[in-house]
Parts: structure tokens; C-alpha cells; sequence
């Protein structure tokens, strides 16, 4: 799973799932861009992939801003000459009642989820099919595309739109030898899960047959087996990374 000269670019890499995926990318080879809003968290990280004597940039970047996008993808092509990888992971939850949720709270949710996403699979497949080279590009999902949870309109919504999303790009850029495909995590350790609910964590936990939270690795291995010329011809599909949670709700003998 050799990655050699590949410029990959990250997005939400300053942190927990994104982090993991740039270190393990920029440990295979991978030329890396660790794109972030938190532009000191992105800079560390890409000082910790050079640190272990790999290749990697930061790029300041809100996904949600269509300007900021473009711009730091025509940074990529300056710095590393392409695009040959783009991971989605840039992304968080803000949970509420659908009846109690302020519009401004689900344009965040959507902008940044889903709205970024399309921003980033845009700029970055303009510029894989002007390369002519192919391409690779994973989305984080989730879970809570499949199952809805309590609370969680917005994001259920935004995750459920990455799938399909990804689906259609699947279709309109397989023929550019560009492969789209998703990663879907089940309750994963990480900054933003920390804050989780002891009850919400324990509900969650309680349907892993794995009997076990997810780590940002986990998901790491599956991003870069997608990454990799092994998976050339995987397109359009979601895999999920939850230790059994989603193969079903009946977890004991019946
Ligand atoms: N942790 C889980 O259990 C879990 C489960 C399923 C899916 N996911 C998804 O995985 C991704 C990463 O989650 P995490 O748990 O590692 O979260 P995290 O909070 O540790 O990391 C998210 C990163 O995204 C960055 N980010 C947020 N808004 C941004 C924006 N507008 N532009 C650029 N960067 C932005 C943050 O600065 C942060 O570095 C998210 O898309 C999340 O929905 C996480």
C-alpha cells in the first residue's frame, strides 16, 4: 500500500480521525496536505509527518467556504504539481431536537458536513480530470447515515448526503479513473467524542459486537486501503468501520 509521491490532501487532519489518516498517509509516502480551520493544529500535525521523515504542508481552511477551497487546492498543485488523493474527514455534530434547532445551527451542520465536502470533491476532481492521471477520493461518513439517533437531524441528514454524494461522483468520475468512495465510522475515540455523554457512549458501545470503541487507526486502515492501487476497482461504495454496529440490533441469542 505504497504511496509514494501521491499528493494526498486531508481535510479536518489537526484532529482526532483526520490527524491519523495524514500520519498514516505521510508514513506510506504520501506528499501530504493537512488542511484545517485550526491552523496551529494543522501546522502541528504537519510537523509531526515531517518529524517521522515524511512530506507534508499545512493549509489554513474553512471547507464550508467555497473561495478558501479553491484556493487551497490551487495551493496543492503549486506546492506538490497535483491532486491525486483527497480524504473528507473536516466535520462535527451539534445535537438537537429538529422541533428546537435554530436554522443558523443547521446551516452550520449542513455547510461543513455535507456543503464541504461537495466543495472539496469539486475543486479536487476539476483538477484530477485536467491531470488525466486518475485520482482517489474517500469521504468520511458515518454511522448515522444508516441509523438514526436521537437528536441528531442534522448530522443524520449531512452523513446520509455524503453517501449518496459519494454514489454520484462514483458514477460522473469512475471513467477518469477517479474512484469515490466512503469510510463510515461507528463510535470512534477521539477529541470530539470525549465530550460524549457517559449515557449516550454506554447506549452506543452496548450494540458493538467488538465490544469496543473505535480507534482513529481503525478507520486509518481503511482509508488508506482505499488510497492504495489495491482497491483500483472499488468505487462507489461505503465502508463501514464500527466493529459489527451496524450489521444489526440483536446482539444476544435469541
Ligand atoms: N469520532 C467518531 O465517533 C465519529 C464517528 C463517525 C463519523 N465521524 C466523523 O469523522 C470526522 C472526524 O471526527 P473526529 O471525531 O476526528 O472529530 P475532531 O473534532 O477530533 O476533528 C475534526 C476536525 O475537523 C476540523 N474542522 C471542523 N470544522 C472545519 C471546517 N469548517 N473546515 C476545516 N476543518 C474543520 C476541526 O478543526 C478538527 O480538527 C467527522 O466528519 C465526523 O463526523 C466521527
Amino acid at each position: 500500500m505504497e504511496l509514494s509521491g501521491k499528493s494526498a490532501i486531508v481535510t479536518g487532519a489537526a484532529s482526532g480521525i483526520g490527524r491519523e489518516i495524514a500520519l498514516t498517509l505521510g508514513a506510506r509516502g504520501a506528499l501530504v496536505t493537512v488542511a484545517d480551520v485550526n491552523a496551529g493544529g494543522a501546522a502541528a500535525v504537519a510537523g509531526e509527518i515531517e518529524g517521522a521523515g515524511g512530506t507534508a504542508r499545512a493549509a489554513a481552511v474553512d471547507v464550508s467556504d467555497g473561495g478558501q477551497v479553491e484556493a487551497m487546492a490551487a495551493s496543492v498543485v503549486s506546492a506538490y504539481g497535483s491532486v491525486d488523493a483527497l480524504v473528507n474527514v473536516a466535520g462535527f455534530a451539534l445535537n438537537s431536537p429538529v422541533v428546537d434547532m435554530s436554522e443558523d445551527d443547521w446551516d452550520l451542520v449542513l455547510g461543513v458536513n455535507l456543503k464541504g465536502q461537495f466543495l472539496c470533491c469539486r475543486a479536487a476532481g476539476r483538477r484530477m480530470i485536467e491531470q488525466g492521471t486518475g485520482g482517489r477520493i474517500i469521504n468520511i461518513a458515518s454511522t448515522a447515515a444508516l441509523n438514526a439517533r436521537y437528536a441528531g437531524g442534522a448530522y443524520c441528514a449531512a452523513k446520509a448526503g455524503v453517501v449518496q454524494l459519494t454514489k454520484v461522483l462514483a458514477l460522473e468520475l469512475g471513467g477518469y479513473g477517479i474512484t469515490v468512495n466512503a469510510v463510515g465510522p461507528g463510535f470512534t475515540e477521539t477529541p470530539a467524542t470525549a465530550e460524549s455523554p457517559g449515557e449516550y457512549r454506554a447506549n452506543f458501545l452496548a450494540q458493538v459486537p467488538a465490544g469496543r470503541a473505535g480507534r482513529p487507526g481503525d478507520i486509518a486502515n481503511a482509508v488508506l486501503f482505499l488510497a492504495s492501487p489495491l482497491a483500483e476497482y472499488v468505487n462507489g461504495q461505503v465502508i463501514y468501520v464500527d466493529g459489527g454496529y451496524s450489521a444489526g440490533k440483536l446482539t444476544v441469542r435469541g
